[in-house]
């Protein structure tokens, strides 16, 4: 066996991008299985900060490929002016990044019908990122869409035109005001397209064969947070494409025997970017404060995002869909200063207390159950070791190891690279 995941086991934005450019040395493969650029996937070295939404998070390391699977979306633009930002870095791209020829291509028009869908549902806006990622999944289930192999073909300008037709007549029956220039659009469009024909376009499930083949060891990067599959997570208020373990199969062409290590990652509280339900949300300063010191302002959109407290049972929920082995801890650091910590351990629902996910996840539905544990004041930024670690927050971590039933790994204490803490 010698695929590895990593996957969001909240609402997205735990920090997998930081993790995977930690643990990349170690792999020779790092993949994206899934979601496209709604991802937002910081890291942080050397003093420098970068985001990525498409290109996988090994991409800086040397010796590694990275691989955008079958499963993903693509902006051509967005991913071109990834690129672009990599310049000064002297990455080959050509050789280190590798792109599936059945990854599907989000033309400017998923981007308009996106937008459409949004202003028609008004107050019960999804809260998307607005990347087109759910109209062009819905061209791909609907077998309507655009891959990447379809670019090898001279015929591509006419399958484009003929699905930007259907998209504009079907933004008509929205009956929303959206204002665009299409040309403009196209112009950009196309110019990216130029662009991205000049990198590796691979058949990846066969490559992912080979390479296992050959005793490779492949890390598969999620994007998002097992709380917005679209099958398991607060549905309508999800993204389009399956989050947990399960996607990293379809979303590469994976044997799901293949698959060993499922590595799940939380951030010490909860955060949660758009619309949807958020049992343990704050409106309070103490929310307040969580969002000051973490800095919780989207990656993708710079949108505010909402902060809680942990919820065990929603961790709960996600770790047993992808049979999570491993846990790590993010944000530890964030939690320092807060005199006492509250877990959610279980909820009250139409007047039981339940410890699974239940179906109807509206927050008035649900009243967390919580167990309060004492807090920490020592800043944790430049702790390197597991005995330096003040012994509330150990406390915190046998707690959750113990309610979960998965051991805690790894502990971050900081956006940096080197600011992780292996147990
Ligand atoms: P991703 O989408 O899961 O990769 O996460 P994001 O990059 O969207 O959001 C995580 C944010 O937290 C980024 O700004 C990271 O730089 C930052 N971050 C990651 N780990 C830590 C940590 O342990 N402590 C602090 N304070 N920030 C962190
Ligand atoms: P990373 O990989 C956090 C959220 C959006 C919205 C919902 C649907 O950085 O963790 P979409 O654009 O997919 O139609 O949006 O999902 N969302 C994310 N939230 N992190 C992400 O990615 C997200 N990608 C999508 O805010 O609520
Ligand atoms: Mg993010």
């Amino acid at each position: 066996m010698s695929v590895d995941l990593l996957l969001g086991l909240q609402w997205g934005d735990e920090g997998k991008g930081k993790i995977v450019d930690v643990l990349t040395p170690k792999y020779d493969i790092i993949a994206r299985f899934q979601g496209g650029p709604n991802a937002g996937h910081t890291l942080e070295f050397e003093g420098v900060k970068h985001v990525l939404h498409t290109i996988p998070s090994g991409i800086f390391r040397p010796n590694v490929i990275n691989v955008i699977g079958n499963g993903v979306v693509i902006d051509p633009i967005i991913l071109q002016k990834e690129i672009e930002a990599l310049d000064p870095f002297g990455i080959d791209i050509k050789q280190r990044l590798l792109i599936s020829r059945k990854a599907h291509i989000i033309l400017p028009t998923h981007r308009l019908l996106d937008q459409a869908s949004e202003l028609s549902k008004g107050k019960a806006k999804i809260g998307s990122t607005l990347k087109g990622i759910g109209p062009c999944y819905m061209d791909k289930t609907g077998r309507n869409g655009l891959r990447i192999g379809d670019l090898e073909h001279p015929n591509f300008p006419e399958l484009y035109r003929e699905l930007t037709d259907k998209h504009l007549s079907m933004i008509g029956f929205f009956k929303v005001s959206l204002e665009y220039d299409l040309k403009k659009l196209e112009e950009e469009f196309f110019a990216a397209i130029e662009s991205l024909k000049q990198l590796t376009f691979i058949d990846s499930e066969d490559y992912f064969y080979h390479a296992q083949k050959e005793g490779k060891k492949i890390l598969a990067e999620g994007a998002q947070g097992s709380m917005l599959d679209i099958d398991f997570g607060t549905y309508p208020f999800v993204t389009s494409s399956n989050t947990t373990a399960s996607g990293a199969c379809t979303g590469l062409g994976i044997a799901p025997n293949q698959i060993k290590n499922v590595m799940g990652i939380f951030k010490a509280y909860t955060t949660r970017v758009g619309s949807g339900s958020f049992p343990t949300e704050l409106f309070d300063e103490t929310g307040e404060k969580i969002a000051q010191i973490g800095r919780e302002v989207g990656a993708t959109t710079g949108r505010k995002r909402r902060c809680g407290w942990l919820d065990l049972v929603a961790l709960r929920y996600a770790i047993r869909l992808s049979g999570v082995t491993q846990l790590m801890m993010m944000k530890a650091d964030v939690l320092s200063g807060f005199d006492t910590l509250k877990v959610c351990t279980a909820y009250l629902y139409r007047g039981e207390t339940i410890e699974h996910f239940p179906y109807a996840t509206e927050t008035e539905e649900i009243t967390p159950i919580y167990t309060e544990l004492k807090g920490w004041s020592s800043d944790l930024s430049a702790i390197k070791s597991t005995h330096d670690l003040p012994k509330e927050l150990l406390d915190y971590i046998r707690f959750i190891e113990k309610e979960v039933e998965v051991p805690i790994t790894l502990v971050s204490v900081g956006a940096d690279r080197t600011q992780t803490i292996l147990f």
